[in-house]
């Protein structure tokens, strides 16, 4: 597996996953297809100004072109410190296959390399049971439930926090 930056030529794989319903249960909802293309360029934005990573999981290096879903770092203010909020998509056909927790423990591995990261923090939704699997194998530590707000709506999460 690598992780790639993010790139225009991604519009297809963001579509799939950001108005897909069922992908997005946890995440707001689906997205209307049109406001694709600006969620991409505000990604790519992100990036170029150092305010986070979003990765592109290609699982086979020999077949750069088949991307499984991204996984993404992006500096928050949390609790009134300074942090970074990671977050993971993989595509259904990619699923159950071990793929997104290898690419949270890369993610994690390059951010720890940068050394601009310290304490990473992750909400997935109460129900979510792969995520919080995720969480607890990758040595995240539980702090608790709140309710966080995102894309308009409030939703029941887990918080996890890992020190890098
Ligand atoms: C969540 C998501 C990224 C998981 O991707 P995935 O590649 O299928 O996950 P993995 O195969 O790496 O599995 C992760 C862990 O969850 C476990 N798991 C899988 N399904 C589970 C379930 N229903 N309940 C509990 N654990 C489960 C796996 O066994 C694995 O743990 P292990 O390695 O210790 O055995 C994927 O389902 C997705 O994109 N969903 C939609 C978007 C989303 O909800 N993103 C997260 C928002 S917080």
């Amino acid at each position: 597996m690598l992780l790639r930056d993010v790139d225009a030529g991604d519009v297809d794989a963001y579509r799939r996953m950001r108005c897909d319903p069922v992908m997005m249960a946890d995440l707001g909802g689906p997205m209307p297809p049109e406001s694709v293309p600006g969620q991409l360029r505000h990604d790519i934005d992100l990036v170029a100004r150092g305010a986070g990573l979003i990765r592109m999981i290609v699982p086979d290096p020999a077949e750069p072109a088949t991307v499984a879903g991204t996984v993404t770092l992006v500096r928050h203010e949390i609790d009134g410190e300074p942090g970074g909020e990671i977050g993971w998509m993989v595509l259904p056909e990619h699923q159950g296959r071990g793929v997104a927790k290898r690419a949270v423990r890369l993610l994690l591995d390059e951010a720890r390399d940068d050394g601009r990261w310290s304490r990473v923090h992750a909400f997935p939704g109460v129900g979510n049971g792969p995520s919080n699997g995720i969480c607890r194998s990758l040595g995240f530590v539980l702090l608790g439930e709140r309710e966080t707000p995102f894309r308009g709506e409030v939703f029941r999460t887990r918080h996890w926090a890992i020190e890098l």
